[in-house]
């Protein structure tokens, strides 16, 4: 009986263990920030390394639009790729437990997006369709912006 008992509370500190710690992983590393968005705190090289995949997606977006303009879709395909869930592979596994669950789904949603305007350009071969997805993709980087933060913490 006192064994019992002594593995029913071990079971409670046990689940409460992994609740905090599924809490700490769909949370992730964040603080109120005083523009009114939420700080996701990072060390330096991982905000470093975010902000240059951010430049990267800015760049793939000037080119998508700029190959849909010259109907250049094979073009389209190999720079829409680029910015896919292929990228994915490079980002740096601690982000995963700073990165705010929603965050990440915003961030996923992104790469389909990318994903679906490189397979549309191969398929479709319409350059109106491709303005019309990046435009619609783009919703997510300004959604994503006007929520979150980067912010430097050792
Ligand atoms: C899941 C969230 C998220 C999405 C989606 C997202 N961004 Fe960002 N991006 C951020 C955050 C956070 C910052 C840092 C903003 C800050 O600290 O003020 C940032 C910064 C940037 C910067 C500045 C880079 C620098 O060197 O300072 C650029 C450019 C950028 N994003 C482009 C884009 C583009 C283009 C898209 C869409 C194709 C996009 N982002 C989608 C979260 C996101």
């Amino acid at each position: 009986m006192k064994n019992c008992k002594l593995s029913w509370t071990l079971v409670v500190v046990l689940a409460l263990i992994v609740a905090a710690l599924g809490y700490k992983f769909t949370a992730g590393e964040v603080e109120k920030s005083d523009d009114g968005r939420v700080a996701v705190l990072l060390t330096k090289d991982e905000r470093n390394a975010l902000l240059q995949e951010m430049r990267t997606w800015l760049q793939n977006t000037q080119a998508v639009l700029a190959a849909a303009s010259a109907q250049d879709f094979a073009e389209v395909n190999r720079v829409a790729t680029i910015s896919g869930m292929a990228a994915e592979a490079n980002t740096p596994g601690s982000l995963f437990r700073k990165i705010p669950v929603e965050m990440k789904a915003l961030g996923f949603d992104t790469r389909k997006k990318f994903d679906a305007i490189a397979a549309d350009a191969a398929k479709l071969k319409d350059s109106k369709h491709t303005v019309a997805q990046v435009s619609m993709t783009m919703n997510n980087c300004i959604a994503c912006h006007a929520t979150y933060r980067f912010v430097e913490k050792q």
